[in-house]
């Protein structure tokens, strides 16, 4: 593809994830700290310059769009923004999909699938109301699950996230594992990232993923799958059961190598790593600009875009200082 994004080191970015918020509805421990100070609407993009940004992205040969927040599903709007981008798949744009808690996905889960948003990854930790209010620090566990039950029924693929966290829900692998198989999910694992300052000591709540996957083959029989998404998720197709399991493995099995994406704030930052500062601010560009200066500011973020991450689990400090809820991971 002319004009295609390629970092320095090869890498082709075909994805990119586009926070629309920086807001939400929950503060789970490990991404949020418990008072915000949240972004004045005045700088955060508007749902034109989103979709603006998407067209730019698209003539750079994006290929997929993933909407994140805070919580994309709190933006005034939203709706609208699913029906513009999805009206560019096809051409390049092979999808557009959604990363949410889904405590209002029940809201919006024909809307989207009409909007041509095909799967959606929702973020769930446990099913136990008692926990799942702890960790999200006051949710209610119904609204999220009648979201998920709303989304599959609408025909949307749905893909469970669960932060693995010892102490918090290390007992409920295989449960959820077998939840998901009966509804008709897959579930992904994740290791907790150190990014921002939580109140949360995630040092002693991190898990390994590897020694969840051997618990689980104490039950079953775990095969690595060669299909991928895309993402940074290693897939296990288990026996007997027709959910796959993913698992994201950012501290225990650097995936930086294979990295496909960038991800932009909803106050046009663009970040060329989850585990940098490095960036560009296309806001300004956007506004008074046009595609050129941003396409300038895009070469720019390439040129400089970090190897990988170096998440340490037992640092002092965060590796970077913004929250996962500026970029939504
Ligand atoms: P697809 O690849 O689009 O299927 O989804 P995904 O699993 O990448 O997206 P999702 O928003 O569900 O993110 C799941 C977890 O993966 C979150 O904790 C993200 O922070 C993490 N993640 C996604 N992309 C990256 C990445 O490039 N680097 C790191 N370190 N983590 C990532
Ligand atoms: N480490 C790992 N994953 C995180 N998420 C939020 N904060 C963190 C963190 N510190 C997850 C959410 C959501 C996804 C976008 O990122 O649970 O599923
Ligand atoms: Fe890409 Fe950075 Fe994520 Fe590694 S940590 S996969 S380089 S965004």
């Amino acid at each position: 593809v002319p004009g295609s994004m390629v970092d320095s080191f090869g890498r082709r970015i075909d994805y990119v994830r586009i926070s629309v918020t920086d807001r939400c509805n929950l503060r789970c421990r490990y991404c949020m700290a418990e008072h915000m100070q949240f972004l004045p609407k005045r700088d955060v993009l508007t749902l034109e310059e989103i979709v603006e940004l998407g067209d730019i992205f698209i003539a750079r040969g994006v290929r997929r769009i993933r909407l994140t927040g805070g919580e994309p599903l709190v933006r005034r709007g939203v709706g609208e923004l699913f029906r513009a981008l999805g009206s560019r798949i096809g051409n390049g744009l092979e999808e557009v999909t959604l990363t949410t808690n889904g405590v209002l996905l029940g809201q919006f889960a024909a809307l989207l699938a009409n909007s041509g948003v095909r799967r959606v990854n929702v973020s769930l930790d446990s099913r136990r109301p008692d926990r799942f209010a702890h960790i999200t620090r006051g949710g209610e566990l119904g609204s999220v699950l009648r979201g998920i039950a709303a989304a599959r029924d609408a025909g949307l693929g749905v893909k469970i996230n669960m932060v693995a966290l010892a102490g918090l829900n290390d007992d409920e692998f295989e449960e959820m594992l077998l939840w998901c198989d009966g509804e008709g999910l897959d579930l992904t694992l994740i290791e907790t990232m150190p990014l921002g300052e939580v109140e949360e000591d995630r040092t002693c709540h991190y898990l390994p993923l590897d020694a969840v996957r051997r618990g689980l083959e104490q039950r079953f029989t775990l095969t690595p799958s060669l299909g991928r998404t895309g993402g940074p998720a290693r897939y296990y197709e288990i026996s007997g059961l027709s959910a796959r399991l993913g698992m994201i493995t950012p501290l225990s099995a650097n995936f930086c190598a294979g990295c496909n994406r960038i991800r932009v704030a909803a106050t046009g930052t663009v970040y060329g790593c989850l585990g940098h500062d490095q960036k560009v601010e296309l806001r300004d560009a956007l506004r008074s600009g046009g595609a050129e200066a941003v396409d300038a500011l895009l070469d720019r973020l390439l040129a400089g875009k970090p190897k990988g991450h170096d998440f340490r689990i037992a640092a002092a400090r965060p590796a970077v200082a913004r929250h996962m809820s500026v970029t939504g991971g």
